[in-house]
């Protein structure tokens, strides 16, 4: 990859760095499972009650120390990822609690134990979260089903999200090992779904689509974590152009590359308004400024991943668009203090949320994928 002189010092001082925050964090939290630090420390864990075990985001922690493993050798590392892992299992024993983001959760727990290690247990534990995920499907519809009912009242059995592009690559990979094809063909008909409905025109996506639980058609568009129906909110972006990536480079169909490459574009023209941080919503008022670091760090693995898959001189733009994501988010939110909780802060939750430029594991997950990419040091967990 083409990188300049002062880049390359820069990356490689943020890999000590990485290496050193992620070395004091594991020694501290170990197989707990964190998710979002208050004042620099993490002040509760994700594994303290059975409710808390199903959050979408308890994949991220270990999917970090996967690639720190894949990365260094130190077995530390494992043995923490190894640990999240087992603490998951009530998750697949009563699986009812469970959501459309099955494929956040063990992918980077199961299924990167599998990759590494060939586990029998956790292939068995891939196989049982794939089979979930499949069974959401939505036969007449041809998406998967986001969340669960939360409201007694409102049916929202419609809804399909544009973050559920990320969770297919369980079925993908299920396809894959398996060989039988049904999980890959309910990957495809969701992506499709999601490129007929939340991708717009202008490489801007809907965050929700509300479908009609019993037809092939949409039904309005709700908002969601961004700032309005209409409005596009930068996480769902990254979420987009990561999925889509990840979509063409399981199935080589070339639509999901150009949807990839077009939201690509979009974000990156959005991101050098503001420095390349990303707003947390690009359509939305000048004040108050948030910013979504998370976002602009998930977008950059994606980007990273686009560029595996074009020709030699489209490379640079998808390259130099993760890089300039990288640099300018780090530069200014990372806290590589190792005595503090939290690497990436900057990521802030939704549009209309208390939880404004914190640091969140899924972050910190992106920016050490993003980091380890660069070097060629990383595993593939998508
Ligand atoms: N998948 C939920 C989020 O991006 O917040």
């Amino acid at each position: 990859m083409k990188m300049s002189e002062d880049y390359k010092k820069w990356l490689d001082e943020a890999w000590e760095k990485l290496q050193a925050k992620v070395s004091a964090e594991v020694d501290r939290i170990g197989d707990r499972i964190p998710f979002v630090t208050k004042d620099g420390k993490y002040p509760k864990y994700y594994d303290e009650n059975l409710g808390d075990l199903y959050w979408w985001t308890n994949g991220f922690w270990p999917g970090m120390l996967w690639q720190m493993y894949n990365a260094t050798g130190d077995e530390r590392y494992k043995t923490a990822a190894e640990g999240v892992e087992k603490r998951m299992d009530p998750c697949l024993a009563d699986a009812a609690g469970l959501h459309h983001d099955t494929g956040f959760m063990w992918l980077h727990t199961s299924v990167a134990n599998y990759r590494k290690t060939g586990s029998e247990e956790s292939f068995k534990r891939s196989l049982h979260a794939a089979n979930i995920l499949a069974g959401r499907y939505n036969p007449d519809g041809q998406f998967i089903r986001a969340w669960n009912g939360w409201d007694p009242v409102y049916d929202n059995s419609g809804w399909m999200i544009i973050d559920c592009m990320m969770n297919i690559p369980l079925l993908f990979w299920a396809s894959e090992v398996t060989g039988d094809p049904r999980y890959k063909q309910v990957a495809v008909h969701h992506a499709d779904t999601a490129l007929e409905f939340n991708v717009r025109e202008d490489g801007s996506c809907f965050h929700i689509v509300a479908m009609n639980p019993n037809a092939h058609e949409v039904e309005f568009y709700p908002r969601c974590q961004g700032y309005g129906p209409g409005s596009s909110w930068s996480r769902g972006q990254s979420w987009a152009i990561y999925g889509f990536a990840a979509a063409y480079k399981h199935t080589g169909d070339k639509k999901y590359l150009d949807a990839a490459k077009k939201i690509s574009h979009y974000f990156m023209a959005c991101a050098a308004q503001t420095g390349n941080v990303p707003l947390c919503d690009f359509r939305s008022p000048a004040e108050p400024v948030m910013y979504d670091t998370t976002a602009g760090l998930c977008a950059a693995c994606g980007m990273l991943e686009i560029a595996h898959h074009v020709p030699e001189f489209e490379k640079s733009l998808y390259e130099n668009g993760a890089m300039n994501l990288l640099r300018a988010c780090a530069d200014k939110f990372c806290d590589w203090d190792p005595e503090h909780d939290g690497i990436l802060y900057g990521g802030t939750g939704s549009y209309f949320h208390d939880r404004v430029h914190v640091s969140y594991i899924w972050g910190d997950y992106f920016l050490a994928e993003a980091i380890v990419r660069l070097l060629d040091k990383d595993i593939y967990l998508w």
